[in-house]
Parts: C-alpha cells; sequence; structure tokens
C-alpha cells in the first residue's frame, strides 16, 4: 500500500518533562502550527505523559508542567478548533498499541537508539525497562493514527526510521498493508538548536545550566541576557554561509535567527554579514523578545485557568479516540486477539 491510500495526517509529540525551550519551539512547535494552517493535514499534537515517567518526574510537577506545555502549543498557535490537542494518557490505545509493538520490535533494534544510549549513560542496568522500550511507544502514538507525517527536530529521526521498520516488520508478519511508512518532517533553519554555552551541546530542557537555552516562560529582560551573554568567537560575521564552518556558536545564533524571523541562512547572513557580535546580539534579543514575549504572557494567561485546559483537553481526547479505536480493534483483529 503506498502512503496515498492513507487520510494525509499529522502527528507529534513532546514531553512534559520540563518548560518548553526556544529548541522545542523552532525545531516543532513552529512547524506543527504551520502543518495545522496549510489545510492539506488532518493533525494531532499531543503532551507525551507516558514518554515523560520513562525517567522520574514528581507527580506534581507533571501535572503541572502538562499543562503548561498545553498552553505553550495553544498559546503558539495550535488551535483546539483546526487540531487534535491531546494528552498521552487519555487516549488509551497508545499504550495498548504499544504492547503489541513491544512483541514486534527487536531488543537488538532498541539497544541502537542513541537517545537511549545518551539518557540511560554508564547506568543502563538501572535505568527504567520504559526508557529502553520508549521508541515502542513513540511508534504506537503515530502509527495508531495511521500517521502520515510527522514533524520533529533532528534529534528524532532515528525514533523515525525505527517507526517505519515497527510498520515494516508488522505488515510483512502478518501478510498485511495495514500500517504507512510514516515521512518524518524534519524542516527550516533551526531544526538542531544548540545550547548557549556549548555549541556541541543540544538545548535541552535538563540542561542543569539555565543560561544554556531559552525558556519560553522566560521574560524579556532573561531572553535579553541569555542572550547577551552567550558564548560567541571574537570574528565577524560572515556574508556567505561557509564562513561559520568550525563556528558552532556562530551558527547556532545565525540559526536562530533565521529560525524566527522565518528566512534561511543565506538571507540572514546577506543582512548581517560583516556585522560584530556587538550589534549583532542586541538585534537578536529583540528579534527574541519580540516573537516570544506575546507567547509566554498568553501562556500565563491561559494557565490562571486550568479547568478550561482540562476541558480543551478531555473534548481532544474523545476527538482522537474516534480515530484510534477502530484502528486498535482492527490491529487486534489481525493478530488473533479475540473477544474486543
Ligand atoms: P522533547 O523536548 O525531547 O520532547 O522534544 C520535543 C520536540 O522538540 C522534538 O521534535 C525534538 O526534536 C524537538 N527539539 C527538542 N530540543 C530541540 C533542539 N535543541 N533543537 C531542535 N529541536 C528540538
Ligand atoms: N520522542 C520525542 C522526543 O523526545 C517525543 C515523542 C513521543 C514524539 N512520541 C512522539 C515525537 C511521536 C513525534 C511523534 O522529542
Amino acid at each position: 500500500m503506498t502512503q496515498s491510500n492513507f487520510t494525509p495526517r499529522v502527528f507529534s509529540g513532546i514531553q512534559p518533562s520540563g518548560g518548553l525551550t526556544l529548541g522545542n519551539y523552532l525545531g516543532a512547535i513552529k512547524r506543527f502550527v504551520d502543518m495545522q494552517n496549510v489545510g492539506d493535514f488532518e493533525t494531532v499534537y499531543c503532551m507525551v505523559d507516558l514518554h515523560a515517567i520513562t525517567v522520574w518526574q514528581d507527580p506534581e510537577k507533571l501535572r503541572h508542567n502538562t499543562r503548561e506545555l498545553a498552553a505553550g502549543f495553544i498559546a503558539s498557535g495550535i488551535s483546539p478548533e483546526k487540531s487534535i490537542l491531546i494528552n498521552q494518557s487519555a487516549v488509551p490505545e497508545h499504550a495498548q498499541l504499544a504492547w503489541i509493538f513491544n512483541c514486534v520490535a527487536r531488543m537488538g533494534w532498541m539497544g541502537r537508539m542513541t537517545q537511549f544510549k545518551d539518557k540511560a549513560g554508564k547506568n543502563a542496568e538501572n535505568s527504567s525497562l520504559g526508557l529502553f522500550g520508549y521508541p515502542a511507544l513513540m511508534a504506537a502514538d503515530i502509527l495508531v493514527y495511521h500517521a502520515t507525517h510527522v514533524p520533529v527536530g533532528e534529534d528524532q529521526k532515528q525514533h523515525l526510521e525505527l517507526t517505519r521498520d515497527i510498520a515494516t516488520k508488522f505488515n510483512h508478519d502478518y501478510g498485511v498493508d495495514f500500517f504507512p511508512l510514516t515521512e518524518p518532517v524534519i524542516e527550516g533553519a533551526a531544526t538542531r538548536v544548540m545550547s548557549l554555552r556549548d555549541g556541541s551541546k543540544k538545548m535541552s530542557k535538563s540542561d542543569p545550566s539555565d543560561a544554556s537555552r531559552i525558556n519560553m516562560t522566560d521574560d524579556a529582560d532573561t531572553i535579553a541576557k541569555k542572550i547577551r551573554k552567550a558564548k560567541t568567537d571574537p570574528d565577524a560575521l560572515p556574508s556567505e554561509i561557509e564562513g561559520l564552518k568550525d563556528r558552532p556558536e556562530a551558527r547556532n545564533l545565525v540559526n536562530i535567527y533565521a529560525g524566527l524571523n522565518d528566512q534561511t541562512v543565506e538571507q540572514v547572513l546577506a543582512d548581517v554579514g560583516g556585522q560584530q557580535f556587538g550589534t549583532f546580539k542586541p538585534a537578536l534579543a529583540e528579534l527574541a523578545v519580540a516573537k516570544l514575549a506575546p507567547i509566554s504572557s498568553d501562556m500565563a494567561r491561559l494557565m490562571s485557568d486550568p479547568t478550561e485546559i482540562d476541558r480543551l483537553l478531555a473534548k481532544g481526547a474523545l476527538q482522537a479516540r474516534e480515530i484510534t479505536a477502530p484502528i486498535l480493534k482492527k490491529t487486534y483483529e489481525i493478530v488473533g486477539l479475540v473477544g474486543n
């Protein structure tokens, strides 16, 4: 079966394991909004709370972070009218299909995942079984909707290849053409936003240094200060992309500028080539504040009414289950599980 046999449908998720960063915004959420607004797809966006608990989460913080992430989605432009917005645990078919996929995926596939190796570190024996099986749940998130496209940052590429491997093996083992081979959508100037303190590390909500990242809840002064203090080199900015080679920190700030301003890196360099960081950083700070401050104030407004957020999520779960329940039922039939 080819892609065209499936309804064009987008699925993506973010873990409510901390606050949203500029990396999440540029690498993922901005794309989510674009794909929602082109009108070519049904779009489903998810707070993946079951993924978050593969490492320890304080229950109170998890509740807060889940609602705050929902607020971040909405404040960034995801409309609960146009998209289905859900919390993963509220749509039980995700976890149910994940079990089937645990039985399809092989231990060796999971062991090769770089995110597992990074997160488990030297202490793999002591990490949760959930962390090891994480990609099977991610494949279930996507395939329980028969999603055809998944917008993500660069770091999720390997997980999406594994999702295709699981779909292929399931289809092959059971002799069906049931699950689509989902396309990753990794686009834009900032698919990999790096730490402001170290251009070789990804900007991450779990980095111990708050100065390494811009949080979507940072106020204007904090954003400006973090950009002013961002690590750079002493040279002026080049006017051509080749001039950013071996200058990871400079490259990162230019990527961020391009991502925020919906430009290509080439376009940005054509404008700012020759500038010193003393000039470029304040311009970047001004742009970042102009783009992010309205989002953070809208998040605060939405967070003042958590009951309304919960209502929207309950509505999203009902809409989602109209899609997921029949797909899970059919999967059970294919596998030979009776009485469902
Ligand atoms: P996570 O916060 O790990 O759940 O990531 C959610 C989404 O944000 C995924 O699509 C990631 O690829 C994306 N993402 C996270 N950090 C970054 C980053 N530093 N640069 C670009 N995309 C990112
Ligand atoms: N693994 C993703 C991350 O850490 C989050 C995620 C879970 C996801 N399920 C997904 C992303 C399904 C896209 C589609 O960023």
